[in-house]
């Protein structure tokens, strides 16, 4: 994974890229180092651990001044997180910082040590210098060197190249993502926009084997060729205040706290209520009446988001829906065809089993589409249509507001279909949007309970394990409420559908097993209660979140919180909300690093 930024202009670069790299901190975070350039030298700092340790180190140094530089956040593919094997990685004088995976390092590494060059880490980064340098050496120029080197690679690559000889960055990628800033005499190349954006909000999109070179105060864009290439300039329309914490403790609950705010900008626009109809500016779908069967495939959270939305499509336009993670989905040769839709869902757009998902449906001729938050990702540009969730920039890696912003644009994907396909009337869309249009408000006052959830938590953060339960639509929920509690409070959480609760998890209940129970009032209401006595009777600690206060269950259970009411297909976007306050209340308790948890990235651009 890992996050590169780059720099080159006229003020002092240090800074300005640790503090871009502290907001790429999201994509990795086991080391990071910098590489400064000055006057015909470079100075280069790494660290094992976080950007800060790195921060403290640096910027204060005389030695780390100077206007052009990289710098490079890292999660461990090859090579343990150490200094060793953090980049920038150097050979002769270039100097460079690489996010993505060299296949072929192996066979490249043998033939460079035969050609004398001495490797001093485990990556598989460190090839790309000495190539660049054995090229170098052989009389090329730095530009055309890169370009030669980067011929020889296999996998994937987001690089940013300097030379001390020359006051020169290079830029390029390849199935890795790459943007460009362009800022008042200055430019920055990045993993990501939010990096940059408190310095810019135009940004260009690199394309695979695009090469971006910043000489003179210019920028020229060319192909691996070396043939000009021309990309837009797209104006972001996110702020740098987006990408801050706004005085909350972390990210996640900023991005927990801004979910009716994200739903109603998800929502804008897009309803027609006068029409009765749902109506997505960017998107052509095909003829619905050819189409046969919709595969939907994601992974994490977004997954579950599918499942989620699976549960809408088949149960209100009768089409068969089929989920996937993306991993499995890409290797076991899925049967797939031109009558099919492929819906991708992904918050970043980046995650490379996702992207790889996408390439398995377009070669058998499926319309892709995907539902995304990151305007220019490489899945919002491949796919054959995109819907974007307007979530805003989400940085907590634990993911929140992405996930209830793709639950409302299956919602709405529902009823543009429904419409499309002549199942729904007018009359019916305007009823289902009555209600995502109170979601918002729902969610509102379930976040002015937020201190009953940091209470539970309080009671409960000592377990070890908890099991979640829930049927039907909230059995996404749960496994979402679960995923939230082990990412982040490091706790081991199972989920399972309730009625499979007999075939094996009864056996762990006693009452060292907290299980938090999702169960609404909806036609699964009874045969949950049922369960939740088998659990009481089992001596297990029963949290139960439901809609039915009144229920003579409330006084059986050991804690009870009131979800408010709502549709079948909306239950889960009101409900995951308790299980991420539980979740992150859970983990502030303990202490734990809530925004970047342990082993953890948000995107994942690796297999
Ligand atoms: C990582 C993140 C999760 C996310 C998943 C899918 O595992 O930590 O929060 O749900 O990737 O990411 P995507 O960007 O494709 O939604």
């Amino acid at each position: 994974m890992c996050g590169i930024v780059g720099y080159k202009g006229k003020n002092e670069a240090c800074d300005l890229l640790i503090d871009a790299l502290r907001r790429l901190e999201y994509r990795g975070y086991d080391s990071a180092g910098i590489a400064i350039w000055h006057k015909g030298k470079i100075e280069i700092g790494r660290k094992k651990g976080k950007v800060n340790e790195l921060g403290k180190d640096v910027c204060n140094k005389e030695i780390f001044q100077g206007s052009m530089g990289l710098a490079h956040t890292r999660w461990a593919t090859h090579g343990t997180p150490s200094e060793k094997n953090a980049h920038p990685h150097k050979a002769g004088d270039v100097v460079v910082v690489h996010n993505g995976i060299v296949e072929n390092y192996m066979d490249l590494k043998e033939r460079l040590r035969q050609d004398g060059h001495k490797f001093l880490s485990d990556t598989d980064t460190e090839v790309i210098p000495h190539l660049i340098m054995s090229h170098i050496n052989k009389g090329m120029g730095f530009v055309d060197a890169v370009r030669a080197a980067l011929a020889e690679l296999k996998g994937s690559y987001a690089i940013g190249a300097i030379r001390e000889k020359e006051r020169i960055m290079v830029a390029a990628k390849k199935e890795s993502p790459l943007i460009v800033g362009i800022g008042l005499g200055e430019y920055f190349i990045a993993s990501d926009v939010p990096a940059i954006l408190n310095r810019t909000n135009k940004v260009i999109f690199l394309e695979d084997n695009d090469i971006a070179v910043f000489k003179d105060g210019q920028l020229i864009l060319m192909n691996i060729d070396g043939e000009s290439v021309d990309r837009k300039v797209h104006e972001i329309h996110w702020s740098g205040a987006m990408a801050e914490k706004g005085g909350y403790k972390h990210f996640m609950l900023k991005e927990i706290f801004e979910q009716p705010r994200a739903i109603s900008e998800t929502l804008i626009g897009r309803i027609k209520e006068e029409k009765g109809q749902i109506e997505f500016d960017e998107l052509k779908l095909p003829d619905l009446n050819t189409i046969t069967k919709i595969w939907m495939v994601a992974c994490g959270t977004s997954y579950h988001a599918c499942m989620i939305g699976k549960q809408m499509i088949e149960a209100n336009l009768r089409i068969p829906v089929e989920t996937d993670v993306a991993s499995e989905f890409r290797y076991r040769d899925p049967i797939i065809d031109k009558n099919h839709i492929l819906i991708l869902v992904s918050q970043s757009g980046e995650t490379a089993d996702t992207i790889a998902a996408m390439k398995e449906g377009k070669k058998n001729g499926a319309y892709t589409l995907c539902i995304c938050n990151v305007l220019g990702s490489t899945l919002a540009r491949d796919c054959d249509g995109v819907i974007f969730t307007h979530a805003g920039p989400e940085i907590g890696v634990a993911s929140t507001k992405a996930f209830t912003t793709q639950i409302s644009i299956f919602y709405l994907l529902m009823l543009h279909m429904g419409r499309k396909l002549g199942i729904m009337s007018g009359d019916e869309v305007r009823d289902f949007i009555g209600e995502i249009k109170r979601i918002p408000h729902k969610i509102q006052a379930i976040l002015e309970q937020s201190s009953a959830m940091e209470e539970l938590a309080r009671r409960y953060m000592g377990y070890k394990d908890f099991l979640y339960l829930g049927r039907g639509i909230n059995y996404p929920t749960v496994l979402e409420g679960a995923l939230k509690l082990k990412e982040i409070s490091y706790i081991h959480a199972e989920a399972y559908a309730a009625g499979e609760m007999k075939h094996g998890p009864i056996a762990l209940i006693d009452e060292n097993l907290p299980i938090v129970i999702v169960s609404p009032r909806d036609h699964t209401y009874k045969k949950t209660c049922s369960n939740v006595e088998e659990v009481i009777t089992r001596r297990g600690k029963t949290l139960l979140f439901t809609d039915d206060m009144d229920h003579e269950m409330a006084s059986k259970v050991e804690a009870i919180f009131a979800v408010p009411e709502t549709i079948y297909e909306l239950e889960p976007i009101l409900a995951i909300v308790p299980l991420q306050l539980l979740a992150y209340y859970i983990a502030n308790l303990l202490g734990t690093d809530v925004d970047q948890p342990r082993n953890l990235a948000k995107s994942v651009t690796v297999e």
